[in-house]
């Protein structure tokens, strides 16, 4: 009997308690719609992707574009903001980078987050100075009293997933909204901050899901400290988990979702409030990532749910655009497999 209720505890807990209410549950249709407005803010007019997202009741409209002159990569800091009247809903979404695979991962993979982030822990250089360049707009729109009930939807791709880690909690933080009123959803985002704001980050969002896709690379980066108290078992590739009381390395924010499959309709999925919490060593964490062969981890990092995201967004979102399959199809179909074939491994 004692072991029943210890288990019915720690289920509970384990899908309830520790993340925040329990109406935030990851909604898919509705991070398949945040995806397509990700993936406009790649192109110059967001127009096409929103009018093939939302049935015209729902219509949104443009408040602002942005375009700001950003150190990462010597690419501008780039978004929108939308809302609608109907959904009584603001969208912030930030762009990620246009630039090539290769350039996407210099300059700020090998930082530690080393920047105070008012007061809610430390954050890296790099994205803390492209939140400043952008934080204006997104306070503008969201201080205007017409829109001071409509709830706040944060979300963006890659490092556009970055500026929304730290635009949605500053949001809060500032007092521009309350907690239950902001969601944040974003796709393959790096890590933000170190442990300390991702504690202040759950406190403060306790609506967030962050995809993730297979073997994509970015949400790896910048690395976490590795909890070296562990063995990896025999037979296993040597991959090791966050240490969870550190503070030193780069840690996420909750919460994961991933897609260890191709994300196309009914592809499998796992919610990650696994332990360490937050860095759930059952999820993306739990196959070793090759920094030294990064063509499948870039590969998955620009497609998810079956599209290109920059290059889907430029299309407009057109349902029947097609795009580049894998480099090799192995990979993913055994990642697959290894996941939903064995039982969830302990920690
Ligand atoms: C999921 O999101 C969609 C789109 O916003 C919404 O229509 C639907 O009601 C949501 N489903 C649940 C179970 O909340
Ligand atoms: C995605 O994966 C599913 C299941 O493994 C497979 O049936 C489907 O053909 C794949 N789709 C693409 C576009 O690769």
């Amino acid at each position: 009997m004692l072991k029943f209720l210890i288990f019915l505890a720690f289920f509970v807990i384990g899908v309830h308690g520790i993340f925040g209410p329990a109406d935030a549950q990851y909604n898919e249709t509705e991070a398949r719609m945040l995806l397509n407005l990700a993936a406009a803010a790649y192109s110059t007019d967001a127009t096409p992707c929103l009018q093939r997202t939302f049935s015209p009741s729902e219509t949104q409209t443009l408040l602002t574009t942005f375009s700001v002159r950003c150190d990462f990569i010597g690419n501008p800091c780039a978004g929108y903001i939308v809302v609608s009247d109907a959904l009584q809903q603001i969208t912030v979404v930030f762009r990620g980078t246009k630039t090539n695979s290769q350039l996407l991962l210099e300059g700020w993979t090998t930082l530690k987050p080393s920047a105070d982030f008012y007061g809610m822990g430390l954050v890296n250089t790099y994205f803390r100075s492209g939140h400043e360049k952008t934080w204006q707009y997104v306070q503008d729109a969201l201080s205007n009293p017409q829109y001071q009930n409509y709830d706040v939807y944060v979300t963006g791709h890659s490092l556009g997933g970055a500026l929304a880690g730290l635009a949605a909690p500053r949001i809060v933080h500032d007092g521009l909204r309350q907690s239950h009123q902001v969601k944040v959803i974003t796709f393959g985002e790096p890590r933000v901050g170190n442990l300390d704001f991702s504690r202040a980050y759950d406190q403060l969002i306790p609506y967030s899901f962050r995809v993730t896709h297979a073997i994509d690379i970015v949400p790896h980066l910048p690395a976490c400290v590795k909890d070296l108290s562990y063995t990896p078992p025999a037979g296993s590739d040597g991959s090791m988990p966050c240490d969870p009381v550190s503070t030193n390395g780069g840690y996420h924010h909750g919460l994961e979702v991933w897609y260890p499959g191709n994300m196309t309709q009914g592809s499998p999925y796992m919610i990650c409030t696994g332990l360490p919490r937050d860095e759930d060593f059952s999820c993306s964490n739990a196959p070793k990532v090759d920094l030294d062969d990064t063509t499948m981890g870039v590969w998955d990092h620009r497609n998810y749910f079956g599209v290109e995201v920059p290059a889907f967004g430029k299309g407009g979102c057109d349902p029947t655009m097609t795009f580049k399959g894998p480099p090799t199809k192995t990979g993913v179909l055994s990642l697959v497999s290894s996941v939903f074939g064995r039982k969830r491994r302990a920690v």
